[in-house]
């Protein structure tokens, strides 16, 4: 079966064609950042602007670097959950009119669900069930998979996401955005040790939950009383700031599985893409048992293909989604 993904809920136009829910035939992705850079943040206005724009073309250019055409694909799948609105809109309408006027069915995939999926278009994914920890630049929570479809979330943040507070941080520092990957980089020859960051809700009690705004206000605090520095002192500060999110993110996933017998844990989002936190959680894979999964860096942050994915599991379960399909910019996993 394939399947052709559209997303479009933040601020990447992607398509993509992928064979029954494993191969990506191809992974197109126009990404906005440069629009968005000197705000500091995505304008949803503007990523709205930007979709129009790129979703045509975009959409063509999956469906010819997959050698393939309208009249071959056998679903379309489409993010019409969460995100931003406007921006989820231009991806939905498009999906809608392309199902209306080829006749092949349709199904809505949940943005996060797509995240979820993405390491099935690798060899080898996890079994069924594990644990999933989501880390991205909206969500941060460890889940309980049980089969595609059937999940169950253990805890998520209660204020702000492992990816906003990369991108708040790398804000404070004048680093752009999306400021994670720069984050990542500096951090590589920083000392994790030179300033000390709050590790927050790591006791037991407060289980699966996370919350990243006080380490936010923390690097606020530093940086009125020092001042941002440069060279091997913005890239320790870089380092210290990154361990403090890393260190509870393996702290909570190694707890969740030990406390749910899970021996497969997957990682995904665009935070998934940090060198820190791989290393880390395939290190306390190694040391706990249990094997870690994370997708290639490109299939960690937003991307097409892992909508398809999942969409593909839909349709295969005989799931379809009318015409009145709608954007949803908040919705439950
Ligand atoms: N190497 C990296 N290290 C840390 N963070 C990273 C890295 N690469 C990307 N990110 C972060 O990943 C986030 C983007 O991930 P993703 O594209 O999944 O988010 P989103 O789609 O905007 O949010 P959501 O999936 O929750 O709706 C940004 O916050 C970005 O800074
Ligand atoms: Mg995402």
């Amino acid at each position: 079966m394939r399947v052709l993904g559209i997303e479009s809920s933040c601020d990447e136009t992607a398509a993509a064609v992928v064979e029954d829910g494993r191969v990506a035939l191809s992974d197109v992705v126009a990404s906005q950042h440069e629009v968005h850079a000197r705000y500091g943040g995505v304008v949803p206005e503007l990523a709205s602007r930007a979709h129009i724009l790129n979703v045509v073309p975009v959409v063509q250019a999956a469906l010819d670097r997959a050698g393939t055409t309208l009249d071959q694909i056998d679903g379309i799948a489409v993010t019409n959950a969460p995100g931003l609105v406007g921006a989820l809109l231009v991806g939905l309408q498009t999906a809608k009119s392309l199902a209306w006027v080829t006749g092949k069915p349709l199904v809505g995939v949940h943005h996060l669900a797509g995240h979820l999926t993405a390491i099935y278009l690798e060899p080898d994914p996890p079994p069924m069930p594990h644990l999933a920890l989501i880390v991205s630049g909206g969500h941060t929570s460890l889940v309980r998979v049980n089969g595609h479809g059937d999940l169950q979330e253990l805890g998520a943040t209660r204020d702000d996401a492992a990816g906003e507070a990369f991108d708040k941080g790398a804000k404070l520092l004048g680093l752009g955005y999306p400021g994670g990957a720069v984050i990542d980089k500096l951090a590589a020859t920083g000392n994790p040790e030179a300033v000390a960051f709050p590790r927050s809700m790591t006791a037991g009690e407060h289980g699966a939950d996370f919350s990243f705004s006080g380490l936010k206000t923390a690097l606020l605090h530093h940086v009125r009383a020092h001042g941002v520095p440069d060279g091997q002192a913005l890239a320790d500060l870089c380092a210290s700031y990154q361990a403090a999110i890393v260190e509870v993110l393996v702290r909570k996933t190694r707890r969740a599985a030990r406390k749910h017998g899970l021996e497969h844990v997957q990682v995904c989002g665009g935070v998934a893409a940090n060198q820190g936190l791989r290393a880390a959680l395939r290190k306390a894979g190694e040391e706990d048992g249990f094997r870690v999964y994370i997708p290639p860096p490109a299939r960690c942050t937003d991307n097409a293909a892992m909508i398809a994915a999942a969409g593909y599991h839909r349709l295969a379960r005989g799931e379809r989604d009318g015409l009145d399909l709608d954007a949803v910019p908040s919705a439950p996993l």
